[in-house]
């Protein structure tokens, strides 16, 4: 290690490791925090990137998560320094989290480059924080290693186990059916958020956790530990020892995230049932630090794909489950001996290849990771749809879905953004069956504006009340990864951006052909071109703050991963000039 460690210039010398004016300024305003001399001297200075928030209850755990990290880091001869950044909490924020996260990405990335350090932790856990810290790190491009927060312990209510999210679906159409009383509803609340951690469903959160794991940015395990198992700590201790060591191997992000590792992310999506929002996040993260991905690398490498990871929404466990069973390195090895993994040997954050690491992982029980041959879902690779209603592209989730609308025909029900929708779908008059297409518009990212997670309308409480449980919805919103139904996402352009989506009328029949990846407005060339050119702009005169019109003006399509259009790309750790 010595030989090595004496090639690596450290970038914090550039502050500390000066005799002069600026070398005392940085040292001696630090030193009022009880730093001795020698912490100074020869070591890497590790940044612990702090998503902690009490308003962001799924990381509200991360304070003690950061003092095992710093442990770690102690005693592998690094000097930690934990900072905070911008946090983005899914429960709280309004309009949507979504909305900030390319705000916490430029937070992430101008507090990595500014400040004297050599390597980076990502504390993460909350779904938009995982995305946000690995955008604004990929920036930068310096030794960055993700600990996410875990997950919940399984909700519970009446003795039975529920999900985050997926439960407040279920139950909220339970009560517009009749089936379950305001009462019962609202009991549901303590069970079902009873532990620290991130939704315990395969939402988001857990999506992108998986997702982090399967990239290499992260140690094996670190996905599915649940948040208030000392395992966790332990990991978030391990990762402490092990970025000080990737400060002299000089193993920066850009050695991990490459094309390789996002193919082999996009086909462990498929395996784990993951979020749809992964199809935009991997897609940031990938634009930043310049690897191609288009969203037909979703087909080419999902399609065909099993869903072997049986959790909720698409399945029946939980979290905590998935990882007694074996968690994402069980899935690995799963796909890996089917022959599923196309890049065994991606470089990963300990060093060795994600094969390496996965290969002889055990698997404890086949009912939650099923064997390859007795899948939840036989192809359970994200649908891309294209067609003359989204051009650029739209998604919808199989695993989640209903088989026999996946291919569907039906007339639209049209509401022109999220308000009409819900004034309008209470209507008992409402012109609607179990076949209809429910259209919603204006809900995408410049619409709304940050595409809040509504795609997923609830069915109109007159057909609840028949039975129906689910429907074709089509929008340019995202739903939440703990969502499901048959509901196509991600419509690009957006309404608000000029696309097709803003010309469906009442009545016009849709179709939505999953096999062959349509999605179709059934009204000829002539008509579209017409209503496009008849179709008034209306004037948005709502106020924005300064951020959302920062975000409207910059933000780019879905197909794109939403990022802005000036943060695309990697800028480097170049050390910046000295403020005095
Ligand atoms: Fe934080 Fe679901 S609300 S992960
Ligand atoms: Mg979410």
């Amino acid at each position: 290690m010595s030989e090595t460690k004496k090639k690596v210039a450290l970038r914090s010398a550039e502050w500390f490791g000066t005799q002069d004016k600026n070398g005392f300024m940085y040292r001696s305003w630090m030193k009022n925090q009880g730093i001795p001399d020698h912490e100074f001297q020869g070591k890497p200075i590790i940044g612990i990137c702090n998503t902690w928030s009490e308003l962001t209850p799924c990381n509200a755990h991360f304070r003690k998560l950061a003092e095992h990290v710093k442990r770690g880091i102690l005693e592998a001869g690094g000097f930690p320094v934990e900072f905070p950044v911008f946090s983005n909490g899914e429960s709280n924020l309004r309009p949507t989290a979504m909305l900030t996260r390319n705000l916490a990405s430029m937070d992430v990335e101008e507090s990595i480059r500014g400040n004297p350090m050599d390597a980076v932790v990502l504390l993460v856990g909350c779904d938009k924080t995982t995305p946000a810290l690995l955008m604004g790190a990929a920036s930068c491009d310096i030794p960055a290693i993700v600990v996410s927060g875990g997950p919940m312990l399984n909700g519970k209510l009446n003795g039975k186990s529920i999900g985050s999210g997926t439960a407040v679906w279920q139950l909220h159409e339970q009560v517009k059916a009749g089936e379950i009383s305001m009462h019962d509803f609202l009991a549901a609340e303590a069970g079902h958020s009873r532990s620290a951690g991130t939704c315990n469903t395969m939402g988001t959160a857990s999506t992108m956790a998986c997702m982090a794991e399967a990239l290499g940015t992260a140690l094996p395990h670190n996905a599915a530990i649940p948040a208030v198992d000392a395992r966790r700590y332990v990991l978030a201790h391990m990762s402490g020892m092990r970025i000080v060591d990737m400060v002299w191997e000089d193993l920066r992000l850009s050695k991990i995230l490459t094309k390789e590792a996002f193919e082999n992310a996009i086909r462990v999506n498929a395996a784990i049932g993951g979020s749809t929002n992964a199809v935009i996040h991997l897609k940031a993260i990938a634009g930043r630090i310049g690897v191609p991905l288009a969203l037909e690398d979703w087909t080419r490498i999902g399609k065909g794909t099993p869903t072997v990871v049986d959790l909720l929404p698409s399945g029946r466990f939980l979290m905590e489950e998935f990882y007694y069973a074996g968690g994402l390195p069980a899935v690995i090895r799963r796909l890996g001996e089917a022959d599923l993994v196309k890049h065994k040997n991606a470089l990963t954050v300990n060093g060795k290849s994600l094969w390496e690491n996965c290969k002889d992982a055990p698997i404890y029980d086949e009912e939650v990771i099923r064997p390859i041959d007795k899948p939840l879902l036989a192809d359970g690779g994200i649908c891309i749809l294209r067609g003359n209603l989204a051009p650029r592209g739209a998604v919808l989730k199989p695993s989640a879905a209903t088989p026999e609308l996946m291919q569907h025909r039906g007339k639209a029900v049209v509401f022109e953004n999220f308000e009409h929708y819900k004034e309008r779908i209470l209507d008992p008059d409402l012109d609607v069956t179990k076949d209809s297409v429910l259209v919603m518009k204006n809900c995408g990212p410049k619409g709304y504006p940050g595409m809040a997670e509504v795609g997923n309308m609830g069915l109109p409480p007159k057909l609840l009340a028949q039975g129906v449980k689910d429907m074709v919805r089509i929008s340019d919103a995202r739903m939440s990864g703990t969502a499901y139904g048959t509901v196509v996402l991600h419509v690009a352009p957006e309404a608000m951006a000029g696309g097709p989506l803003g010309i469906v009328r009442d009545g016009d029949i849709v179709e939505l052909d999953c096999a062959n990846g349509k999605l179709n407005l059934e009204i000829s060339d002539e008509e579209m071109a017409q209503r496009l050119a008849a179709r008034a702009q209306q004037p948005d005169d709502s106020a924005k703050s300064g951020y959302q019109q920062l975000y409207i003006n910059h933000v780019l399509q879905a197909d794109e991963g939403c990022d802005f259009d000036f943060l695309v790309g990697m800028r480097g750790s170049k050390v910046p000039k000295h403020s005095h």
